[in-house]
């Protein structure tokens, strides 16, 4: 890290089918969430303080017809005329307005930033909404030939079952061990537990992958308060949690031309960079990442390089992601069970890992040091990386 970053505050909505509530109301609840943290020990967060805002969403014009969402988010929770900018980057948006902000700090150009991450999906019909979700795919040879999301990470999982004897057990376990956590998340969708059997028998949404494999349609927004190293200790931070790493990958986003199909470049790619800055698997304790279909946790696994490539299946079998397992994932419950509104995801995975290091989560592991969060856009076409530390980068 060339300027150490810290995050400071963290807020979150109730994630779920919000019929009662706008888009803008979702930002205010968000926003207003995020200013209330206890752990900014200040009375009243000075929200005039914020000096640059960055919005991650999807889809606001397509499902909302509300595109334009800096000026938005910052009128709406009385930021004034600060910058303020929208980034887009399919469901690895608000990860992306949170590297954004980041390098903007980095650059001298914020002290104090926000990055808020909104999405309202559930205003249109679901066909409506699968349709919207597939403009992150290739128009022209997926969408047209009537590909979904479902279907794209289907053919990811048919051909890791073929290549790897990975079962649908195995992918069936993954769901089990997310709603297991989700149960004590008061802001999940999906609060239930749920059974191997259950899912199973689930009905079929694209073979393999059942309707307890996907993670659902979602209304939600998550936001973030960074600062500088200086602001952390003019404000008097009680309990900042460091940035250590960030790092961003692509690949082509016609999934049938990649070099492979249970790998994603884009993954090894951005943890390739976390090394390079001085990270490797061994020093993380925990893991936030995107399940929004059974097998991309599993692939994610793979590739981070928490178990060799095929070996996912039988990893997530000997119980290594549960709570007590060797690397905790998802520990609040992940997309599967909270939901999963494409242009907040990536803000609530790093709102749940930076309670985590505070020690305020909801499934609070012991003493954790380091957690990374995987959020990825498309089929793999972009993947977003952030360590996040309880320990400030230089003297980690
Ligand atoms: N997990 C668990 N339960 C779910 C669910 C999910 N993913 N999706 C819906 N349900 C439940 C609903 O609550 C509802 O329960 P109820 O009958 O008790 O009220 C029931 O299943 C039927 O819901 P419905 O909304 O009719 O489901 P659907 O068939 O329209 O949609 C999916 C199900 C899986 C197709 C849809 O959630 C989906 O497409 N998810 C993936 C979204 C996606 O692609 N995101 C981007 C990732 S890259």
């Amino acid at each position: 890290m060339t300027k150490n970053i810290a995050v400071v505050a963290v807020g979150q909505t109730k994630f779920g089918e919000l019929w009662e509530h706008s888009l803008r109301d979702i930002v205010i609840d968000a926003g207003n969430s995020c200013f209330n943290d206890a752990n900014t020990q200040m009375s009243g967060f000075e929200r005039k303080i914020i000096d640059n805002l960055v919005v991650g969403n999807m889809g606001g014009g397509s499902f909302v017809n509300q595109g334009h969402l800096g000026p938005l988010v910052s009128s709406a929770l009385g930021l004034g005329n600060i910058p303020a900018v929208r980034c887009e980057g399919a469901c690895a948006s608000s990860a992306l307005a949170f590297r954004h902000a980041l390098h903007t700090m980095q650059a001298g150009k914020s002290h104090v930033s926000m990055v808020l991450g909104v999405e309202k999906m559930t205003d249109v019909d679901p066909s409506r909404a699968l349709n919207i979700l597939m403009e992150a795919g290739d128009f022209e040879s997926e969408s047209m030939a009537g590909l979904t999301f479902a279907g794209l990470y289907a053919l990811m999982a048919r051909k890791h079952m073929h290549d790897f004897g990975t079962t649908r057990e195995q992918l069936a376990m993954i769901s089990v061990t997310n709603h297991k956590n989700g149960k004590q998340n008061p802001l999940a969708q999906f609060r239930s537990e749920t059974t191997v059997d259950t899912i199973l028998k689930s009905s079929m949404i694209a073979d393999p992958l059942a309707l307890m494999d996907c993670s659902p349609i979602t209304d939600g927004g998550a936001a973030i308060i960074l600062m500088t190293e200086d602001a952390v200790k003019k404000y008097a931070i009680k309990n900042p949690v460091w940035i250590a790493a960030s790092a961003c990958g692509t690949d082509n986003i016609i999934y049938h031309q990649r070099k492979s199909l249970t790998e994603l470049q884009a993954t090894l790619s951005a943890m390739k960079q976390i090394k390079e800055q001085g990270i490797s698997e061994k020093d993380i304790n925990f893991l936030e990442v995107h399940d929004c279909f059974s097998i991309n946790e599993l692939v994610a696994l793979e590739d981070l390089g928490f178990c060799k490539k095929g070996q996912g299946g039988k990893f997530v079998e000997n119980n290594e992601i549960a709570l007590n397992g060797s690397i905790p994932t998802n520990t609040t419950g992940g997309l599967k069970s909270i939901g999963h509104p494409v242009g907040a995801t990536g803000a609530r995975q790093i709102v749940d890992a930076a309670k985590q290091l505070r020690g305020d989560s909801i499934n609070q592991l012991k003493t954790p040091q380091n957690g990374l969060c995987l959020n990825i856009g498309g089929i793999g076409s972009t993947a977003v990386i952030h360590v996040l530390s309880k320990n400030k980068p230089d003297v980690r």
